[in-house]
Parts: structure tokens; C-alpha cells; sequence
């Protein structure tokens, strides 16, 4: 077997795990306004629980409506939970995976907004990321959250669950009570930390006593804050030993709480390195007897094999990279490993989406919380024609052949891949090349005909060729009309950043989208003196929100000069004259490097529907946005033939 620790079977307290593979919780916005399950929830989990992971801790759950943070969430704060969470049951144990929830109460990380209520807290301070002023709690009231906790915990086990996970981690009520950053009280629940501890201790001793010895209750804690005034790797490090002590029977160590959110360690970014929560890990696991469960882009089979092998921890849960693939787990088993779709860690399906208040999607993996719309059968075998090799035509490609469609992919360029490697080219991006040799490797596996470095024009297809076609033929970048754009000194992000054209000198980028900052990144990095001139008052505002507040961070330290709120009037050989608020200005530059968004490629759509009587338009041919639409979109159409 190829990875023989990981799969080797594996027990918390007397549960007993088929493997050392753990699901971390991730809220998805998929359960209904009531936080009941819904279809699509139970879909969703039955994906991944047959994709051969062992444990599945199903996300942060709220145990009562005030601890809410999301719109969808699921919830066990009702009986009414029971039924539905037993189906989630079903579907993991038919697969013979254990589950069980994270019961959560989001405390002062949540918005009036969500609850209806005025947010609570240990003590009234606001959360540093959602700014509103909570309620600092009673003793009774806290008495009443205690006993809410011991009875979602209740109503876990009724519903069949195999454990439950308290959410002691990211800046939620239980870590809030634990740390000084959110916690001033004097009386019995704060002051010192052994004060601050008691809230964690009573909500696992009602826990413990709601469920029996034998059910397992596990915790998760962040071993850093990342915050100034709050608890670091050290003192979270005796908070776990204190809960081993009290009976915890595993420890899940992640880090972050909301208000250090954009440092990037809570849900990494493609920034930061694969594993980066490693050594928390191994700080607690020296620290307690009982299991420890890794976490953090352990995006790779060899990873997950090294940290079990060497005891940085007993188990690795995995998030995003059973989003991007839930067979992951079954395919490492089979030493299928490079087929693995891999989490490339955009953070723009899921998270962002999340925090947006949107369900939960992933950008290389469309049928991530559509697996009852992917289910669909097969009508009649079509010929399909798919115009285009980008992320969109690929996506489409391989969908159409997944489903035994009989495909011809034209792409006019020498490779596939679209603007796939112009977003590979730019720093710290290189993971987006995960994503294209994934569909790439697929569509050749599947048999796809492709004929690239052709140009496709209708007349070389016949009325009734094909059956139906897929126009994915991406976008053009846009030129303003301006004075001076015609000139030498002018070029294209895009073409920049596939190395098409060179920039000289002072360099000046138009247009501070999230493309035309990392653009300037790239140049900075290449010693240019870069100014970005942007017409809104901030840019990169299209990035997660993690991404954006890095990507800042480097270019101010790369010296980046950013000009918001500004018009470019025209272009000169040395200079670009702007107009911001107060007035006319030039901005000395040699090399002027246009990023102000694209047009689509839609050229040839109406003759094509002259020939095919089927014609869906995908990604930047419709309309120029992200790779996680071109992917969606792509696949929905093949799935619609
Ligand atoms: C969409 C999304 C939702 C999440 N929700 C939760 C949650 O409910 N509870 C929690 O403890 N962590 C949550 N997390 C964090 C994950 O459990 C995990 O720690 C993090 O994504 C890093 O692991 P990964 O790199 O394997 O994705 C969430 C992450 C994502 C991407
Ligand atoms: S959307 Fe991006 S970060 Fe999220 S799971 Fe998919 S690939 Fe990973």
C-alpha cells in the first residue's frame, strides 16, 4: 500500500477511524434558514464520505440562535435538528466513516444582522473584523449557553453521531472566554487564565455529562492567536493539557482567531507554504497524551504519510482538498496520487464565497455542492464541438467526455491552458498550474480529440456535424481610447505576464483590480519602479480578503506606489497624465502596462448556431470574470446536453 500510515486504522477514545483521514468542519451554507439539513447537504457529505475519508467532523454548528454565524448554517439547536442530522449519519456510516458535529456558538464573531440579537461575549469588546458591540454575558446567561452546548452535544448522539467536537478555535465564544484579547472580566470566568479556562471546562464537563464516558468529545483549539495581547503557541499549549486533563478524548490544532484572519493561517492562501500549522501540531502533540489532529494545506498524500510517520500528529484533517477532490482519500489508497484534483488554495469558491454570505463552491471541482445536479443521468450520446482550450473549454471537455459525449476541443494557440498561464505567471500564483495540468491530464485521459494550434472558423464544419457546441472562447484584454495608448511604451498586462512583452524602466499600471496589482507585484519583483493608478478608492478589491490584505502588505514593502480615485487622461513617452480629486497631474513613467479588464471573444457564436442547433456560450466569451465561473460554467453546459 502506498501510504501505509495514513491508511492504517486509527481511535479516538473507543472510536474506532478505518484511516488517519479527518474532514475538519467547514460551514458551506448549504442547510436550510432554520439550520435543518437539506438534500443538498446530505449529497454533498455522501461525496466525500464515499471518497474514503475516515472521520468527518461536519461544520461549526450552532447550538442556539445568537451563536450563529452564518445565514445557512446548520444548526443543533432544535430537536428538529435530529432527523435530518441522522441521514447525514447514514450517508458517512454507509461508507463507513465516523461524524459527528462541531458544536459552536460564534459569540462577538457574528453580526446582529445573522442573529437578530445583539452578539454576546465575555466582555464588550468588539471583534476587531466584525466591529459591532456584543453584550457582555451574565454569569446566568453563561450558565444557560453551558447547558445549550450539553444539549446540541444530546441530540448529536440521539441522531446517531459518533462524536461530537467543541469548538474551543478562530475567536469563537469558547476561545473568546479563553484569552485576554476578548476577555476582561474580573469575576469567576476571567482574570487569570485559570479563571478564563473555567467557561471551556464547564461547556465540556455538560458536554461530558449529556453524552456518557464511552461517546467521544473532542476539542479544537487555535495554538496561536496571532494576536496582539493574546494568547500565543505557549499558553495554548497549557490550555490543551489542561482539557486532556479534564477528560478531552482528541485535540484538533489549528490557529487564527477573526482578527488576525489576514495573516493567512486560518485558511491559507496560495501564499503561504503547504503544512504551515505543522509545527502547532507538534507543539501540542509533545504536550498531550491524547490524539492529535493535524491540519492546514496538507494538500498531498506524501504530506498527510510524513506527519503520521514522523508523530507530528495522530491524524490529518484535510478541508479544502476534499472539496477540490473528495475521492482524494480513495485515490491515495489506490497509488493514484497524481490524479488527485488538487486544493490549489485560491480561497475563491469557498471562503470567500462563505464570507460573502454565498454557499460554499470550489473553483476546480463545479460539482462541489452540486452532486445532486452532477448525478443526473445521461440522455442520448451527442457529438459535441467545444470552441476553445481556457479553463471553461477544458472544464466543459472534460465533463461532456466524463459523460460520454463524443468531443472535439479546438484551440487556436500551441497549448491549453487559456489565461490560466498568464494567472500562473504572476508571484506566489504558480499553484494555478495544479489546476491546468489536472484538466489537461483529464481531457487526454478521457479520450477528448484535441486539435490545437487550429483556428477554428465555421466553415470548416458541416451542417449536423455536431450535435451540440460549446463556445469557450475566452476574452481579448482591453485598450482604452486614449491619447498616446498606440504607442511602444504601451503594453498588455496579460501579455507581460505569458513574457510576450518586455517592460522597460518606471513602469505604470492602469487599473488596480486584483490582476493589475499582482501585475505589479511581478514587475516590482523585477526591479521596476511601479506606480498602479486606480479609479476606484481601493484596489485588488476583487481578491479574498486574506489575499488582498498580504498582497498589500508586499507592495508596500516593495516600495509600490498606489494612486486610487484617479483618471488616466492620456499617455506620453515619459509620463501618463491623470486626473484625481485635485485635478490634473503626470505620473513620470517609461512603460505603461494596461490592465482595465477584457471584452468577450464572441465573435463567431452566430454562425456557429447556424450549423449547431445546440449553442451554449461559457466563462469570458460570455463575459469576462474569475476562473472558478469559466470552470463552473464550462461544466454546466456539458452537463445540460
Ligand atoms: C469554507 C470553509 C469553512 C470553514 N468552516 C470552519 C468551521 O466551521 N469550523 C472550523 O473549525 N474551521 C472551519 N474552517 C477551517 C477548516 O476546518 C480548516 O482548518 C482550514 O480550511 C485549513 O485546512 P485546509 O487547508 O485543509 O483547508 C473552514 C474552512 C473553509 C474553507
Ligand atoms: S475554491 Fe480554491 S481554495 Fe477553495 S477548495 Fe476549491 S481550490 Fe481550494
Amino acid at each position: 500500500m502506498p501510504f501505509p500510515k495514513l491508511f492504517s486504522a486509527g481511535k479516538i477514545g473507543k472510536m474506532k477511524i478505518k484511516n488517519r483521514l479527518v474532514m475538519p468542519p467547514m460551514v458551506r451554507n448549504y442547510a436550510d434558514v432554520k439550520g435543518l439539513v437539506t438534500k443538498r447537504y446530505i449529497d454533498h457529505i455522501s461525496s466525500i464520505a464515499k471518497g474514503g475519508v475516515g472521520m468527518m467532523v461536519l461544520e461549526a454548528s450552532f447550538i442556539e440562535q445568537a451563536g450563529r454565524g452564518f445565514k445557512n448554517q446548520l444548526g443543533v439547536h432544535s430537536d428538529t435538528i435530529i432527523p435530518g442530522l441522522s441521514l447525514l449519519v447514514e450517508a458517512a456510516h454507509k461508507h463507513k466513516a465516523v461524524i459527528g458535529p462541531q458544536l459552536y456558538h460564534a459569540g462577538r464573531q457574528t453580526l446582529k444582522a445573522i442573529t437578530g440579537v445583539q452578539p454576546v461575549a465575555p466582555s464588550a469588546i468588539p471583534d476587531p473584523l466584525e466591529q459591532e458591540m456584543p453584550h457582555a454575558l451574565t454569569v446566568g446567561e453563561i450558565k444557560d449557553i453551558v447547558k445549550k452546548f450539553a444539549d446540541a452535544a444530546r441530540r448529536a448522539k440521539t441522531a446517531g453521531c459518533d462524536f461530537v467536537e467543541l469548538h474551543g478555535a478562530h475567536g469563537y465564544l469558547i476561545n473568546q472566554f479563553l484569552s485576554p484579547f476578548s476577555n476582561t472580566r474580573t469575576d469567576e470566568y476571567g482574570g487569570t487564565q485559570e479563571k478564563r479556562n473555567r467557561f471551556m471546562l464547564e461547556v465540556y464537563a455538560a458536554v461530558r455529562a449529556a453524552v456518557g464516558d464511552d461517546f467521544p468529545v473532542t476539542i479544537r483549539l487555535s495554538a496561536d492567536e496571532m494576536v496582539e495581547g493574546g494568547l500565543g503557541v505557549k499558553d495554548m499549549v497549557k490550555v490543551a493539557k489542561v482539557i486532556a486533563k479534564a477528560g478531552v478524548d482528541a485535540i484538533s490544532v489549528t490557529a487564527g482567531v477573526y482578527g488576525s484572519y489576514t495573516k493567512g493561517y486560518m485558511i491559507a492562501p496560495m501564499f503561504m507554504s503547504d503544512g504551515l500549522l505543522l509545527k502547532y501540531a507538534k507543539a501540542v502533540k509533545r504536550a498531550v497524551k491524547v490524539p492529535v489532529i493535524a491540519v492546514g494545506k496538507l494538500r498531498t498524500p506524501q504530506i498527510c504519510e510524513k506527519l503520521i510517520k514522523e508523530k507530528i500528529a495522530d491524524f490529518a484533517a484535510i478541508g479544502r482538498p476534499l472539496l477540490a477532490d473528495p475521492e482524494w482519500p480513495n485515490k491515495a489508497k489506490k497509488g493514484q496520487a497524481a490524479l488527485i484534483n488538487k486544493c490549489v488554495a485560491c480561497n475563491q469558491g469557498c471562503i470567500q464565497r462563505l464570507f460573502s454570505g454565498e454557499d460554499v463552491l470550489c473553483t476546480v471541482n463545479p460539482t462541489c455542492g452540486r452532486e445532486g445536479e452532477f448525478a443526473k443521468l445521461l440522455g442520448a450520446k451527442k457529438k459535441v464541438l467545444i470552441v476553445g482550450g481556457g479553463p471553461a473549454g477544458l472544464s466543459a471537455a472534460k465533463v461532456a467526455a466524463e459523460r460520454g459525449h463524443k468531443v472535439t476541443l479546438y484551440e487556436a494557440s500551441r497549448k491549453l491552458g487559456g489565461q490560466l498561464w498568464a494567472a500562473s505567471a504572476l508571484p506566489h500564483r504558480e499553484s494555478w498550474n495544479d489546476l491546468t495540468r489536472s484538466l489537461v491530464a483529464d481531457v487526454k485521459r478521457l479520450k477528448v480529440k484535441i486539435l490545437i494550434g487550429k483556428k477554428f472558423v465555421p466553415n470548416m464544419i458541416k451542417k449536423g456535424e455536431y450535435d451540440a457546441a460549446i463556445i469557450a472562447m475566452g476574452s481579448t484584454a482591453l485598450t482604452p481610447i486614449l491619447p498616446g495608448v498606440i504607442h511602444d511604451n504601451v503594453i498588455l498586462a496579460r501579455d507581460y505576464n505569458e513574457g510576450k512583452a518586455k517592460a522597460k524602466g518606471r513602469v505604470i499600471v492602469l487599473g488596480g483590480g486584483c490582476q493589475g496589482a499582482q501585475t505589479a507585484e511581478a514587475l516590482a519583483l523585477q526591479k521596476h519602479k511601479v506606480t498602479v493608478v486606480e479609479m476606484t478608492d481601493a484596489v485588488a478589491i476583487d481578491a479574498p480578503l486574506e489575499d488582498r490584505a498580504m498582497l498589500l502588505e508586499r507592495l508596500s514593502k516593495l516600495g509600490v506606489n498606489i494612486v486610487t480615485n484617479t483618471k488616466v487622461k492620456s499617455i506620453g513617452a515619459t509620463s501618463v497624465v491623470v486626473e484625481g480629486k485635485t485635478g490634473e497631474s503626470a505620473i513620470p513613467g517609461d512603460t505603461v502596462v494596461i490592465c482595465m479588464g477584457a471584452f468577450s471573444n464572441d465573435g463567431i457564436n452566430r454562425e456557429v448556431k447556424q450549423l449547431v442547433g445546440n449553442v451554449a456560450v461559457v466563462g469570458d466569451a460570455l463575459h469576462p470574470r474569475r476562473i472558478t465561473d469559466a470552470v463552473a460554467e464550462g461544466a454546466l453546459a456539458a452537463l445540460a446536453l
